[in-house]
């Protein structure tokens, strides 16, 4: 069932668990994580990047392809299609696609124009039915083009953000996008309580999930984020993956060489990745 991302998220709040987003890049990722949430009957995100929307070729076709799999699947938990970082054009090309949830990450603005872009959106948004994540401060590395230097969010910037009518918020705490590195200083969880303070019943989203240690995602989740983003993670995993299926040769063998085959054990790794994940994150059954 294709939803907003509003409900699935007031309930993991309240019930102090998050939903995994899991970013898509082809078919066999998207099924893969569909599968994987109807199998252990929980909520589900799905993240597209403005890149990997251009990959797909464009955000109309995610769109056509997300909900024609919820339908021949037969997937009946929540699955919210999402923007993930969206530029302002962007957003508004998700809105006309069909998507059911948008990003906008407007982190990179001074937070007068922050607020600005983010009110606009927020009418635009809930007009069509969808849910809207807004940034303050910025995740460090970099996905798909999208830099950021990893400054924690102003607590009172996130709430001046948060009262705009956003449906959660996504807060630098020392994150980053990508493999975290041997000296990663890891999360502020000063910063992340001091936001909650003030943003209250908001649900806080932690992005850059590949690589955080269990116990700090635990103690995050009890400082109220109800949304965890994971990328990287799934990336790998498929690499491997498919790279022990070529280097032993099966691709050599029979007809091993066939996409279905070649792919299936990268799309088997996904899987278990997502299964890890959404067990550690609290969503299984939740849907
Ligand atoms: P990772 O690539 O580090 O998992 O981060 C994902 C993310 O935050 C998507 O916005």
């Amino acid at each position: 069932m294709l939803v907003s991302a509003t409900e699935m998220l007031k309930k993991a709040k309240e019930g102090h668990y998050a939903v995994g987003q899991f970013n898509i890049n082809n078919l066999e990722w998207t099924k893969s994580v569909l599968a994987t949430a109807q199998e252990l009957n929980s909520p589900v995100i799905l993240g597209v990047s403005e890149g990997a929307g251009k990959y797909m070729t464009g955000f109309k076709t995610v769109a056509a392809m997300v909900k024609a799999m919820i339908e021949e699947m037969n997937i009946t938990v929540p699955v919210a299609l999402h923007l993930d970082h969206g530029t302002y054009d962007g957003c508004y090309k998700c809105i006309k696609a069909g998507f059911s949830s948008i990003m906008f990450d407007g982190s990179h603005y001074p937070i007068e124009e922050n607020v600005e872009k983010t009110k606009e959106l927020v009418k635009v948004a809930h007009a069509m039915g969808l849910s809207i994540e807004a940034e303050v401060g910025s995740i460090g590395g970099e996905e798909d083009g999208v830099v950021g230097m990893g400054e924690c969010a102003d607590p009172d910037e996130c709430k001046a953000i948060a009262d705009l009518g956003i449906d959660f918020l996504a807060a630098g705490i020392g994150n980053i996008h990508g493999k975290y590195p041997e000296n990663w200083q890891g999360l502020s969880f000063e910063t992340l309580d001091a936001i909650q303070q003030k943003t209250g019943d908001m649900p806080l989203v932690l992005h850059g999930g590949t690589g955080i240690p269990a116990d700090m995602i635990k103690k995050a989740i009890d400082l109220g984020v109800a949304k965890i983003n994971v990328n990287t993670e799934c990336q790998l995993s498929f690499a491997a993956a498919t790279r022990e299926y070529v280097e032993a040769g099966k691709d050599q063998q029979g007809k091993g060489f066939d996409p279905r085959k070649l792919l299936a054990p990268g799309a088997e790794a996904i899987k278990a990745t997502v299964k890890e994940k959404m067990e550690l994150f609290g969503s299984v059954g939740k849907a």
